[in-house]
């Protein structure tokens, strides 16, 4: 029987690929969104491309009944928790709403995962715990410290879970610090489809392109750097998306071992996971004019830009070692910068409205 897993925001830009790469790996996937940021149309593409239905409930995870009625419906081995707010700037205007979304909620699914049993977890979280880091590239022992809300609520999760697996041994919980996640899937059919202006650097760059935009703003040309903008470790989406089967099969290696040990009265007992940080991220650093560039070679596309004051928060340069991830999980990213623009470019060009597109 195939494991289930529940993948919580998995409407989303991250969850719309890991279950696509979920499904090849062999699991069974229930989907969990309220779908505050994400569509329907996400779900119908995933269904397309996996060619089978998916098995989706539109339901917010504080909705403590809810998810009670969905676990009492299914037998999970595990949960991907995705579901969260992510917009830094958002957060710092309406911190109660990040941290009642992105805590409260992550409390609620925790204890209804606790009263059915269901220890085993992918908790989504974030290289911005790591804050302004002193040495690069960033381990998992490097401080954990953040200056805005969406920061402090994943840094807040994180010592939730520290403190769950020491109160019970039971609990395995792999907690995956993503650095910067860029590119779609290779169909063209699904990938990131931002509310309104985009945030982020790459989605701005693809609206520049197909014309939705005018010209990128640079923020910073005087950081310490190779040439002055801002470094960071992009990492293709379809990879995080296999990082996330990697953490699952070691999870599920780990708990069957635990499960061998525990029906052998005089075996060596075998530790649980506990709480376990692991940073998915390619290990290497592109400034933000690189990554310009890159684009408009593998696009044939000239991308505007202008330099602006640095925006308030970043940081100079931030990537991260990819070695926990490599020596446990056997996992490391495999896509260029090259494959993350050409893949968001196929994105952008095919759905220039994003799911809203009729196509
Ligand atoms: P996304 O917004 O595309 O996906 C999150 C999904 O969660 C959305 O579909 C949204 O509708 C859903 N959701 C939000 N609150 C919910 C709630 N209360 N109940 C049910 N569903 C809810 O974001 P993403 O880029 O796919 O990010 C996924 C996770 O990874 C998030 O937790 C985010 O904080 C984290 N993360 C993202 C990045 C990034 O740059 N994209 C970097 C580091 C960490
Ligand atoms: N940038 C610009 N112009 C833009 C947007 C971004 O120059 O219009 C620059 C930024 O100054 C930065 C780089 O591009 O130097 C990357 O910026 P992003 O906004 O794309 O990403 P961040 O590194 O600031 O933050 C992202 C997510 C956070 C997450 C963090 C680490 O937005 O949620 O990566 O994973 F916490």
């Amino acid at each position: 029987m195939k494991n289930k897993i529940l993948v919580t925001g998995g409407a989303g830009y991250i969850g719309s690929h890991t279950c696509i790469a979920l499904h090849e790996a062999g699991y069974g996937i229930v989907v969990y969104d309220n779908l505050s940021n994400s569509s329907r149309e996400a779900i119908n593409r995933v269904s397309m491309l996996i060619g089978q239905p998916i098995d989706f409930i539109e339901g917010d995870i504080r909705d403590a009944e809810l998810l009670k009625k969905v676990f009492n419906a299914h037998h999970f081995y595990g949960v991907i928790h995705f579901a969260g707010l992510k917009a830094v700037g958002e957060s710092v205007s309406k911190p109660l709403m990040y941290y009642n979304n992105n805590v409260n909620g992550t409390i609620t699914l925790l204890e209804v995962m606790d009263e059915h049993n269901i220890k085993n977890l992918i908790f989504s979280s974030s290289a911005t715990v790591y804050g302004d880091p002193e040495i690069l590239p960033i381990d998992e022992k490097s401080p954990r410290s953040c200056t805005n809300p969406y920061g402090q609520s994943k840094l807040a999760v994180e010592y939730i879970l520290e403190d769950i697996a020491v109160s019970d041994e039971n609990w395995n919980l792999i907690c995956l610090r993503y650095f910067n996640p860029v590119g779609a899937h290779p169909s063209g059919r699904i990938g990131e489809d931002p509310n309104d202006i985009p945030n982020n650097l790459m989605p701005y760059i693809s609206q520049v392109a197909v014309g939705k935009l005018e010209k990128l703003s640079i923020f910073g040309h005087d950081y310490p750097t190779v040439d002055g903008t801002g470094v960071r470790d992009f990492i293709h989406v379809t990879d995080l998306a296999q990082g996330h089967v990697a953490a699952l099969n070691y999870l599920k290696q780990q708990t069957d071992l635990q499960k061998f040990s525990s029906d052998r009265t005089n075996a060596i007992q075998k530790k649980s996971v506990g709480f376990l940080p692991i940073n998915l991220g390619t290990g290497k650093g592109t400034s933000v004019l690189e990554l310009v560039n890159t684009f408009s070679k593998e696009t044939g596309k000239k991308i505007a830009y202008q330099f602006i004051d640095r925006r308030a928060g970043d940081i100079a340069s931030c990537y991260g070692s990819a070695d926990k991830a490599k020596t446990l999980l056997g996992w490391h990213a495999e896509l260029s910068i090259a494959d993350m623009c050409r893949d968001t470019w196929r994105w952008q060009s095919m759905n220039p409205d994003g799911y809203n597109a009729k196509n």
